[in-house]
């Protein structure tokens, strides 16, 4: 496994939206534990972020880009509304010919994007994979609502997955949950799109409801995989959960028993980055050399859709 990640090179802090909009540093760092993001500029596209971090992840798995074989990208914020982003990392890599798609499940892309990836290498489809989760949320936000606009920023993070074929020492990804409910559609979405408004329009969020559901739904989706993987929440080495409210974490952590310490949060740094949050973080916790290979992580995300999954790997 490899990976990589990548980010603008624009922080922006809590001190500096509080001087366009009416909030404060208190505020976010006390509800969100938010204290900076990075935000995009002209320059900057999913694709160029998304680019960047494949390249660092296919660097640090040593291995040779022609030899990918698909390629799926998370995304709701693409380049253009077709054709998919990840066709435009592809030929950035000059892998050109294999699978490129994109998935749209928001927050919980990258986790869709994981468990599509790792299906498709189990039937014989490919055999390496490169699986990003990029964002541009900054382009989709409301600047002028403070209820949505301090609690997001802009990223990617990738990971290259080979099938295993007998020889991986029992690394892998071990067991997947996915979700989806429709029904909660009004409570975190996009008010415009091409085929309704033919706007990109800005997301639109009733935080206070999302939080409720998120920690119901994360904590159940993670029994689900401990259960399937036949592992309990001691086992885990390592959450690297979507980055979308410290106390969010913290919650979930303490309805399954599992130690803050054993927690990645990047929060504080990225903000909430949706599709390129848990790649982001780790990649981050992997560089700094607190994941190590062998390891048990569980990645977990919830966001627009809804949607939430849990994934199980040994590193
Ligand atoms: O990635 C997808 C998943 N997304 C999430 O998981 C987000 C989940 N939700 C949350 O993280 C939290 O609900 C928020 C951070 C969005 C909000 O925190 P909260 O503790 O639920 O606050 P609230 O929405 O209940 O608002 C409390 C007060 C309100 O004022 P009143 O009505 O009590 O007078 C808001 O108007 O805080 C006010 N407020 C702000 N004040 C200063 C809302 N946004 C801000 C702000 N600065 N940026």
């Amino acid at each position: 496994m490899g990976s990589g990640s990548a980010l603008p090179d624009r922080v922006v802090t809590n001190a500096e939206l509080a001087q366009t909009i009416d909030t404060s540093d208190e505020w976010i760092v006390e509800r969100t534990g938010i204290r900076q993001r990075h935000i995009a500029g002209e320059d900057e596209t999913t694709s160029t972020l998304a680019i960047a971090a494949a390249r660092a992840a296919i660097a640090d798995a040593g291995i040779e880009a022609e030899s990918i074989g698909l390629i799926i990208l998370a995304t709701a914020t693409p380049d253009n509304t077709f054709p998919a982003t990840a066709t435009k990392v592809q030929d950035a890599l000059g892998c050109n010919g294999c699978v490129a798609f994109d998935v749209h499940a928001v927050c919980s892309g990258f986790l869709y994007a994981l468990a599509t990836a790792d299906s498709l290498l189990r039937t014989g489809m490919a055999k390496r994979a490169l699986v990003i989760g990029a964002e541009t949320f900054s382009r989709i936000l409301d600047w002028e609502d403070r209820t949505t606009c301090v609690l997001f920023g802009d990223g990617a993070g990738a990971v290259v997955l080979e099938a295993a074929n007998g020889g991986n020492d029992g690394a892998g990804i071990l067991a997947s949950r996915l979700h989806a409910d429709g029904a909660q559609h009004d409570l975190l979405y996009v008010d415009g799109g091409p085929s309704t408004t033919q706007t990109v329009g800005h997301l639109r969020m009733k935080g206070r409801e999302v939080f409720r559901h998120a920690v119901v739904n994360l904590a159940s989706v993670l029994n689900e995989v401990l259960e399937d993987a036949g592992v309990s929440a001691g086992d885990i080495d390592w959450v690297v959960p979507h980055q979308a409210n410290q106390r969010i974490l913290d919650a979930t952590a303490k309805k399954l028993g599992i130690p803050a310490e054993k927690v990645i949060v990047t929060v504080d740094r990225h903000a909430n980055t949706s599709a390129a949050s848990v790649p982001l973080a780790f990649d981050t916790a992997r560089r700094d050399g607190r994941i190590k290979p062998g390891d048990l992580v569980m990645f977990e995300a919830m966001g627009g859709g809804f949607t939430w999954g849990a994934s199980l790997v040994r590193v």
